[in-house]
C-alpha cells in the first residue's frame, strides 16, 4: 500500500469505511484462485513474527495480521516489507469490528489467535475473544472446512474456550487435526507451558 493511500484513508470518517477500504484494497492485491482459497488471518498479531513467518513459508496464500496497538501493527508491515511479501497484509483494527465490516467475498480458511489476553477476572470475562456471539462471527466469515487456531498458557481460559466451543453447533474441536505452522511468538517465547486446540467448522 503507497504511503499516500494509507494517509488518504487513516483521515476517513468512520473506522467501518476504513476496514471496507482496507478489504478493497486486498482483493485487488490477491488473485482470484489464491482468494477463492481463502485467507488465513491472524487476531492479535502482535509484532507479526508467527504471520510473517508463515507466509515467508507459504508466500503465495494470503494472510492478514490484525491488532489494536499502532507501534505493533507498524513494526509487522517493515517486517513485510523487508521480506517483500506480497499477499501479506497488516491492519490495525478491533477483531469484531474488522469482521464485521470485511467484504463478502473475503473469506476465511483459517483463524490464528495465539496466546490473546486472557481476562483472568471473572467480571472481565466478557472482554475474552473466544465466546459464543465472537465464534458465530467468526464462523459466518468462515469457508467451509475452516479452522481456528488456539493457543494460550491461561488454563481457565483454556477450558473456559473448550466450553465455549461444545456449547455451540458453529464449531467443533478436532483433537486430531495438525497445530498449521510452528513459530514462537513474543508470548510463546517467555512462557513457559501452554495449551493448544483446534476447532473446525461444523
Ligand atoms: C498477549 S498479546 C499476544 C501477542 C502475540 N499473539 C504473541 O503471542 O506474542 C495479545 C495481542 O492481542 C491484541 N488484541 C487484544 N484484543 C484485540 C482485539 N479485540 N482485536 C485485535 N487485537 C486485539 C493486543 O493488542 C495484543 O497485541
Amino acid at each position: 500500500m503507497s504511503d499516500l493511500f494509507r494517509e488518504q484513508y487513516v483521515d476517513l470518517a468512520t473506522r467501518e469505511e476504513r476496514i471496507r477500504l482496507f478489504g478493497e484494497e486486498c482483493l485487488s492485491t490477491i488473485p482470484e484462485d489464491r482468494l477463492a482459497d481463502g485467507l488465513t488471518l491472524e487476531i492479535g498479531c502482535g509484532h507479526g513474527h508467527w504471520l510473517t513467518a508463515y507466509s515467508e513459508s507459504s508466500p503465495e496464500e494470503a494472510c492478514i495480521g490484525i491488532d489494536l496497538i499502532t507501534k505493533r501493527i507498524e513494526k509487522s508491515n517493515k517486517k513485510k516489507q523487508r521480506l517483500d511479501l506480497p499477499y501479506l497484509f497488516f491492519f490495525k483494527t478491533e477483531a469484531k469490528e474488522f469482521l464485521e465490516n470485511l467484504p463478502d467475498s473475503l473469506i476465511l480458511k483459517r483463524t490464528v489467535l495465539l496466546f490473546p489476553d486472557p481476562w483472568p477476572k471473572k467480571r472481565h470475562h466478557k472482554r475474552r475473544l473466544i465466546q459464543h456471539p465472537f465464534l458465530d462471527l467468526l464462523a459466518a466469515r468462515s469457508a467451509p472446512n475452516a479452522e481456528l487456531c488456539f493457543r494460550t498458557d491461561h488454563q481457565d481460559y483454556f477450558s473456559w474456550s473448550v466450553d465455549q466451543i461444545n456449547c455451540i453447533d458453529s464449531w467443533r474441536i478436532d483433537p486430531e487435526a495438525a497445530w498449521p505452522f510452528e513459530h514462537e511468538t513474543f508470548f510463546q517465547n517467555i512462557l513457559p507451558e501452554y495449551q493448544t486446540l483446534i476447532a473446525k467448522l461444523h
